[in-house]
This record gives C-alpha cells, structure tokens and sequence, in this order.
C-alpha cells in the first residue's frame, strides 16, 4: 500500500506554540504523594522531591503544568496547603474520595517547577468557592509585599511574587459532577467578573475559561457559545479536555479517534469566530486544550475507591493506567492532530504526568520508568517545535464510526524555527499492511536523515512495568531514504515512527 505526501516550505499551518506540550498534575492518588513528592526516597532532594522523576520530566522539556486539579481543585482551599506544615489541616477530597494531607501546596510546587524548567498554570476553585477566593489566591501568588496577601506569602518563606501568567478559571464547570457545577449561563457570568477582577490587578495575565469537559456532553457546543458570550472580551483561552478509550477493543475504531478530535477543535474554533463576529471583535480567543490522554484502563479498579468502599485513603493507586503498544500509537495520532491544529490550539496538556494516567509510574520507595506512551509525546515535544507544515496527503482510508475515509497513514510536518530541520512524526494504523510513505520535499534542500526512530513489532497488547520498564521503547529507523526531493519510507503495520531531516532552505 501506498502513501504520498507533499510538504512544501512556503505552505506553513502555524508558528506551534511551544505550550502544545504541556502536562497537568493534580492532587488525585498518587500523582503528588510518591509520585513527584517522596521524602523519604533515596532520590529525594532537599524539599522531598523525588530527584529520579525530576529527571524524567526534564527529559520531556515540559514547558508548562497545570495544577492543583482537575475535580478537586473544585473543593480546594489554596490556604490549607501554605504555611508550616505541621499546621495543615488535612481535608476529605470529595472529588476522589480520598484524604489531603496538605503536605504539597503552591509553594512546594513552584520549587518543584523551578527544579524541572517548567512554569506553572494553576487553576482556581469556582466550584465551591467564588470571585473573592480568585482575587486573593491571584494577590497570595502574584502580589507584592506590603499588601496583606503578599505579606502572607513572605512570612510563608517567599517574598518574591511567583509571578504566574496563566490561571484556569475553575475546571469543567459544565460536568454534573462537579463540585459546583453551573449552567453556561451561571458559570459565564460568574468566569467573566472574576477576569475582569482578576484583570483589575494585573491586565497581562493569560485566563482561560471552561469549555466542554467532552465533545458528547448534551451541553457542547452551546456551552462554549454562551460561556464565550458573557466572557468573550476578557479571557484570552477557552479550555477542551478529552480522554480516549478502547473499551470495545476494536483498534481500528480507536486509532481513529483523533477524527473526533479534530472535529471537536474545528467545531469551537468555529464557534470562536461566530462570537467574535457578533462581538464586532478583532481578538482571537483560542483553545487551551488543557486535559487529554487515553483513560480506561482503570476505570473497572478504581470504583471501590470511588463509591467509598475503602473510607478516606491517603494516596491510594488510583487512575493508574498502565498503557500498552496501542495507546502509543493513539498518542501519536492525538499529538499530530495538536501539530495540524496548531493555528488555534495554543496549549495543550496532557493528563497527567506522573502515576495517574500518566508517562512517568513511581513505585513507592522504589524506581521510576517510562510508559509507552511517554515516547510520542517526548518526540513530539523534543522536534515538534517550530512552523507546523501544511501537508497534502494521499492515503488509502477506512471508514469508521467517527468518519469516513479515516487515512491508514497519520502525519504531521514540522520545520523547526532556525529551518536546520524538518521532522515528520508518523503513524501507520493498518493492522496488516506495510505503508510505503513517499513525501516529496519542496522548497528544503533536505541533507540527510538526521534522526530516524521507530516504534513498531510488539504487539498491541504490550507494556512497561516496574519489572520489565523497557519492553517497549523506540528502535533506531532503518530503510528510509532520501533521493531527489524525495524522503522515501517503508512503515509496517500498526508503527509510529519519527523522521528527523537536516535540512537547508533552498
Ligand atoms: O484528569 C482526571 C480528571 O479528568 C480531572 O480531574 C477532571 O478535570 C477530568 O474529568
């Protein structure tokens, strides 16, 4: 089977936002307690930080991580996670039906940012909490001394602002199990006084409202039009989130799930832009697609927890995924669809970072290791930087639920920024045929193949776990070619490979 695909230098998408390859940590099982924070790990830092996990985070290059939640920032009092710590009270997490000790709050996690090279992007809780609790979490985090919050802050060991940019006004308001949940029009009002509040303070601030928690809840896309209505003039993101499964374990269906995706970023993009024209208005609010990641594999252990069978746990295993083969090739697919739609996705997160449906898993006093999935999205964050191309692909497809004609070939082009390299991240969904991938370079005087990486020849079913941590992982490429303009390519059944080209423009 066969496969071409035009990338000419001059047809670019978008300048990619390097906060596409962002990741978002929440209090919620083991994500913070063993997972980034373990004092008595022997690869602990002074602050009790896991040192192994800092380590796998730098190797992501994670420019961006949301925090403290998700559901549970919805009954999160920023106050109980700051000052001495033997002072924190620990609290019931009604989101996840576990216990807050506290330990962690947003001090420990800007030093724990400062250590990895990332920024931070913390949510605020609209869900129990209002327009008073935002302006004095913004001031606490961002305002200076000689005010009363600021002072707080100082006399808790930080006198210097922490000067964060980007705040996420509340988390999926629209979900029915939400704490606090709201209408479109209840949740619109509410997002765009405290923007305007929060803006009274400080005008460069980025805020991002809540769009759909999923394109299948009954309230998408009306939501966004309302929600964008009411707050259109004072926020600058609105945020997506969605999960991915295989529960009907049909591969096919699944990997083509990303047509759902594109669909759900095209269908707001529009709704953008009908409220942008009914507003008369020349800003751009894009899309913060701030909580994606497939999220299954747990659902079935995780309902004792849930339902309260187990009392109040602190840091249970919970939302562990342990992912396989599949879902590698499903992250690709998503993170090209980010790559393509880089001219209105301007963050994305993925969910999460560490042990709840994650790439990095921590064993409690014990080693931490790479998932699957945590490869595409290293290679997508490592080269997936730069000019997204507009590629013209001919590939055979299928049709499925979600779309017709769904490619076998999935790709994304990217010319990094100084224009050295084009990278072609690329997946091949056909379960039993080879693609031979033809792509015909215009305008790159492509020089050599600079890095050539697959994943591909271990079944689908395949994990990475404490014991066998490397079983899957990419090989060096072999067989691709370049001759004539031409980057030629031979990408077996069911593969995700990752073709790095030096290149100079001609
Ligand atoms: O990431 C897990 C949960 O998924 C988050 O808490 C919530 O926002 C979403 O429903």
């Amino acid at each position: 089977m066969r496969a071409s695909v035009t990338a000419n230098r001059d047809y670019p998408i978008a300048k990619i936002d390097d906060r596409l390859y962002g990741a978002f940590l929440e209090h919620l099982g083991r994500a913070i307690y063993t997972g980034i924070y373990e004092p008595g790990h022997k690869s602990a830092d002074k602050n009790g930080m896991r040192k192994d996990v800092i380590g796998l985070v730098k190797e992501l290059n994670v420019p961006i991580v949301r925090y403290p939640g998700g559901n549970f920032v919805s009954a999160y009092n920023w106050e109980d996670g700051v000052g001495p710590r033997d002072k924190r009270p620990t609290r019931l997490d009604l989101a996840w039906h576990t216990s807050e000790s506290n330990a962690v709050g947003v001090h420990e996690f800007a030093d724990w940012c400062d250590a990895v090279g990332t920024e931070m992007m913390l949510a605020i809780n609209l869900g129990s909490r209002g327009l008073d609790h935002a302006r004095n979490f913004v001031e606490y985090v961002n305002g200076p001394t000689g005010s009363a919050w600021g002072d707080m802050r100082k006399k808790n060991g930080r006198s210097k602002p922490f000067g964060v940019k980007h705040w996420c006004l509340g988390n999926e308001m629209d979900g029915p199990w939400q704490v606090g949940h709201k209408t479109a029009d209840e949740y619109g009002r509410l997002a765009n006084e405290v923007a305007k509040t929060l803006r009274a303070f400080d005008k460069s601030l980025e805020l991002i409202a809540c769009g759909s928690s999923n394109s299948d809840m009954q309230t998408y896309p009306e939501w966004e039009r309302v929600v964008l209505e009411h707050t259109y003039d004072a926020v600058d993101h609105i945020s997506l989130h969605m999960y991915f499964a295989n529960r009907a374990k049909n591969t096919a269906e699944y990997l083509a799930l990303n047509a759902k995706l594109d669909a759900y970023i095209n269908a707001v993009a529009s709704t953008i832009e009908f409220v942008r024209a009914k507003k008369r208005s020349r800003k751009k609010v894009t899309i913060s697609f701030d909580e994606w990641n497939v999220w299954y594999h747990s659902n079935v252990q995780d309902r004792e927890i849930l339902s309260g069978a187990k009392g109040w746990p602190e840091a249970p295993r919970l939302v562990e995924d342990i992912y396989n083969f599949e879902d590698a090739l499903q992250v690709g697919c998503i993170l090209n669809t980010f790559i393509r739609r880089s001219d209105v996705v301007k963050i994305a997160c993925i969910a999460q970072l560490v042990n709840v449906i994650a790439p990095i898993m921590t064993e409690p006093g014990g080693a931490a290791w790479r998932q699957t999935i945590f490869y595409p999205y290293l290679f997508a964050s490592l080269y997936g930087r730069g000019e997204a191309l507009q590629l013209s692909v001919d590939s055979p497809g299928y049709d499925t639920q979600v779309a017709d004609n769904v490619p076998y070939l999935d790709i994304a082009g990217v010319q990094d920024a100084q224009g050295g390299t084009v990278t072609f991240f690329v997946v091949n969904r056909h379960a039993s045929e080879t693609l031979d991938l033809d792509v015909r370079l215009q305008g790159f005087e492509a020089v050599a193949i600079k890095d050539h990486r697959t994943m591909a020849g271990v079944a689908l079913e395949a994990t990475n776990t404490l014991k066998r941590p490397t079983a899957v992982q990419p090989r060096a490429g072999t067989g691709a070619k370049l001759k004539d303009g031409r980057l030629t390519a031979r990408l077996p059944p069911h593969s995700y490979q990752m073709l790095r080209l030096a290149a100079a423009t001609g």
